[in-house]
Order: C-alpha cells, then structure tokens, then sequence
C-alpha cells in the first residue's frame, strides 16, 4: 500500500472512531462537575457552549470530575456535552515569542500572526536539580542604581520587591525591564488593572524593551485558574529561553494575586481556610513556582516578583512564605514615596544573599560604606532636623551630612534614565572618595 493511502485510511479510521462526550451535571460556585468522561486531573475539557469554555479537572470522584472553569461561565447549561482535550494544558514556544503579548494561557492577544506552527509544551515542568543547579557567581544589571549598588542582583536570584498598594512596585519593575542588561525578559502581569496594561507595554516598556520581553497578562476580572496558570505559563516561557542558553529575567506582578487565585481556587474546591484566608495549597504552590527560577546548567533566570503587603505589614504570610524561599528582598517604603523619593527602595531593609558572590571586594566596600553612612544618617535625622545635632559626634553621620544632596541623587532615579552597572559602580565610588 502506498504512503498517501496509509494516511488517507488512518485518518477516515479517526474519523470513524467514537468520540467520548461528558455531561456537565452541575454548576456551582466557581467549579463545574462532568459525568461520563475519563480525564486525569490536571487535563483540560472543552465544554459545549455558543462559545466553549475550556475547563481543568482539580478532583475527581464517585460523582464524576470536579472541573474549574479558564473562561466564563455565563451561558453554561446542565446538561451540556464536555469533551476531553486529551491532556493537560500546553503551549508554544519559541523564539518567535520575542516581542509578543500573550493570554494566562499563552495565546497571543496583540493582534500578531498567529503562533500555531510553534513547538507545544505542558506549563508544568520540574525545577532544575539542587545539586546541578551552577552557583550564582555574575551580577545581573537591572539599571536601577539604587539595586545595583545596594542589593546587587546575581544572574539566577530570585528577589521578592515588597510593599504596601502604591508605593511603586509596578514602576520599578518596568524600570528594569527597560534598563536590565538580561538578553529576555518575560513579564508576567497577574491579576492587575486592566488599564496597567496598555500603559505598561506602550509607555513603559515601549517598543525597545517589547522587542526583547515576552509579556503575559491576566487581567483581575480573568478567571482564577486562568490567573493562577498565567505565572506558569510565564515560568514555562522563560524555562525554554534559559534551556536555549539564555540569561532571562522573570518578573511577576504580582506574586499576591498569583496566590490569591489559588486561595480562591483552594477555598472553593473545599479545603479548610489556615492562615488569613489562605489555604494549605497556596503555601505548596509557592515554592512550587518559584524554584523553577534559577540557574540550570545552559543558562538563568532570574526571578523578581513584587508582593503586596497589606497595610504595611511586612509580617503578612505570603510576604513570609515568599521570603523563607527567595535569595533576597527589596523593601519600598511608603515615607520615601510619600516624600517623592522615587525608587522608594529602603537600602537598609533590603538584602541580596548572594551579594559576596557576584560583587569584588572593592564594591562591597564601597557598599558597606554608603550603608554605613546611611545608617548613621537615620539615627540623627530627627536631631538634625531640631537643630540638635553637634558636629563630631559621629564621624559617619558627618560623612553623609556633607555628602546627603549627592547621596540622594545617586539613590533616586527617573524612570526612563537606566544606568548601567559600571557607570554605578563608577558614580558609587566618586561620591565615597570626593
Ligand atoms: N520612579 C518613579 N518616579 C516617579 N513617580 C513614581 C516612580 N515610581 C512610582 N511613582 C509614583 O507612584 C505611583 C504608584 O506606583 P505603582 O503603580 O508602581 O505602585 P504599586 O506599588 O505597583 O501599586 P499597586 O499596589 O496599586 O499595584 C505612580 O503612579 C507614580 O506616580
Ligand atoms: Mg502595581
């Protein structure tokens, strides 16, 4: 037989084979129940609807899949065929992502050719082995002085930039997507205003830094799943630069709402609330997501996720949790901010634990030094500002008095004005010897 007619008879066999339908056989709350189909949890159903809705299986029992929507489910019957989509959810990757804006679940939505023809990968993958992992031993440049002097990033770091609402977290970040000296950046934006959006990829990015990021977005009115499947898909992406040999950086914003969507996913497939609301899971998802960045053995990423801190407490679980696994913590503080001192990056809150490992000796010292001087500064602010302050009391605090206008200048930073790590380094070192 002939290689066409092999094909033609395999494909009329297809055809031919019965197709296995479910029923969804109730709705409630967030989830949806399928009767007469076998899927594996974690596989994807498409359901029959004007326009099918694609849902994961998070259980399954006696009773049939418990399944959690990815669109809405306005319009769903009881009743309605289900069919299975034979695995769980993937997507393509390649380098033709460079520049692209995609959906939580990897589809484009910037109106660009189509993406079909491109490799497809599950979003799950695991995390490079602990002992194969290479050390972190390259600064990462992320353009933004006050980092890169201060809480030096190294290439595969994962630092957490912790604050209250507004104190700058976005902006921060869309300052070293702009500024990094990383070759890819993958940005992934959970759960934010929609508005951000557009501001962001035009205005903040522009088309400089969108020709070499990779942005995926799943806005707060996007279902949970979607939400929480939108920071794996984003890991996935930047997982198959790194492989290709690439030093990636990951950003995420924010961490939060990444683990809210699990809180609300947890509390309705009926696990017990634990600490503020949050259930058991969210607190296995989070290492589950965030030991994925990293170094491998072909290239890094390195991972910055931004974390809300409700009302300024900076004891909040998730803030807890994401610091008990990250290399290293960023703290914004609202009286900078409110002060319009932009970053709001509070230095002498914030560390990088591989700091030793990617500066020399020189720039630790210089570092230590602007810290020292810093310090000393905060501890007779108040008595500088009655006027009780002797000079020569503290010969640190004189330092920074006499060099505060350009210590300032140094630490605050316009948020299109990036600076590369040498010119830092350069500028730290005139202001400690001038
Ligand atoms: N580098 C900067 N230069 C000037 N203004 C800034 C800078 N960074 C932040 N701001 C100001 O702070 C405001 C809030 O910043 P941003 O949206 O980044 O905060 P956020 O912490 O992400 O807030 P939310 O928690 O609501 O997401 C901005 O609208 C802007 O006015
Ligand atoms: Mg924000």
């Amino acid at each position: 037989m002939s290689p066409l007619s092999t094909a033609v008879l395999e494909r009329a066999r297809g055809a031919a084979r019965p197709a296995r339908l479910g029923r969804v056989s109730e709705l409630l709350g967030l989830q949806l129940r399928v009767t007469g189909l076998q899927a594996a949890v974690g596989d994807l159903l498409s359901v029959e609807s004007a326009v099918p809705v694609l849902a994961e299986v998070v259980a399954s029992g006696p009773t049939g899949l418990v399944c959690l929507p990815l669109g809405s489910t306005a319009g769903l019957t009881i009743g309605a065929p289900v069919h299975a989509a034979g695995g769980p959810l993937t997507i393509g990757v390649g380098e033709a992502l460079r520049g692209r804006v995609l959906d939580g679940l990897g589809r484009p939505i910037d109106g660009g050719p189509a993406i079909d023809g491109l490799p497809r990968v599950t979003v799950e993958n695991p995390a490079p082995g602990a002992l194969t992992r290479p050390r972190i031993d390259h600064q990462v440049g992320l353009g933004v002085r006050a980092l890169d002097a201060l809480v030096p990033c190294g290439r595969g770091q994962r630092i957490g930039i912790m604050a209250g609402s507004g104190v700058g977290k976005s902006s921060l970040l869309s300052m070293v997507a702009r500024g990094t000296d990383a070759e890819v950046s993958v940005i992934a934006l959970v759960g934010e205003r929609g508005r951000e959006v557009r501001e962001f990829i035009e205005n903040d990015l522009g088309p400089g830094g969108l020709a070499r990021s990779v942005v995926v977005v799943a806005t707060s009115d996007a279902p949970p799943v979607e939400r929480l499947r939108s920071a794996f898909v984003a890991t996935r992406i930047a997982e198959f630069f790194r492989d290709t040999g690439k030093n990636v950086v990951l950003m995420m914003d924010s961490l939060t709402r990444v683990a809210m969507a699990q809180r609300e996913i947890g509390l309705s497939a009926g696990e017990p609330p634990a600490t503020r609301g949050y259930p058991p899971s969210v607190f296995t998802l989070m290492p589950r997501l965030l030991e994925r960045a990293g170094t491998s053995t072909a290239g890094s990423i390195t991972g910055l996720y931004t974390i809300l801190v409700e009302g300024d407490d900076l004891q909040d679980p998730i803030g807890d949790a994401a610091r008990s696994i990250l290399d290293g913590h960023v703290v914004l503080s609202r009286r900078l901010a409110t002060s319009g001192h932009f970053p709001a990056v509070d230095v002498l809150e914030s560390i990088s634990r591989v700091t030793n490992a990617v500066t020399t000796r020189e720039q630790q010292h210089d570092a230590r030094q602007l810290r020292r001087m810093l310090a000393a500064h905060r501890d007779v602010r108040e008595l500088v500002e009655i006027g009780a302050y002797v000079p020569g009391a503290n010969p640190d605090a004189d330092q920074a008095l006499a060099r505060m206008p350009r210590i300032e200048a140094f630490l605050q930073q316009d948020m299109d004005d990036p600076t590369d790590t040498a010119t830092t380094w350069q500028r730290l070192n005139g202001l400690l010897s001038s």
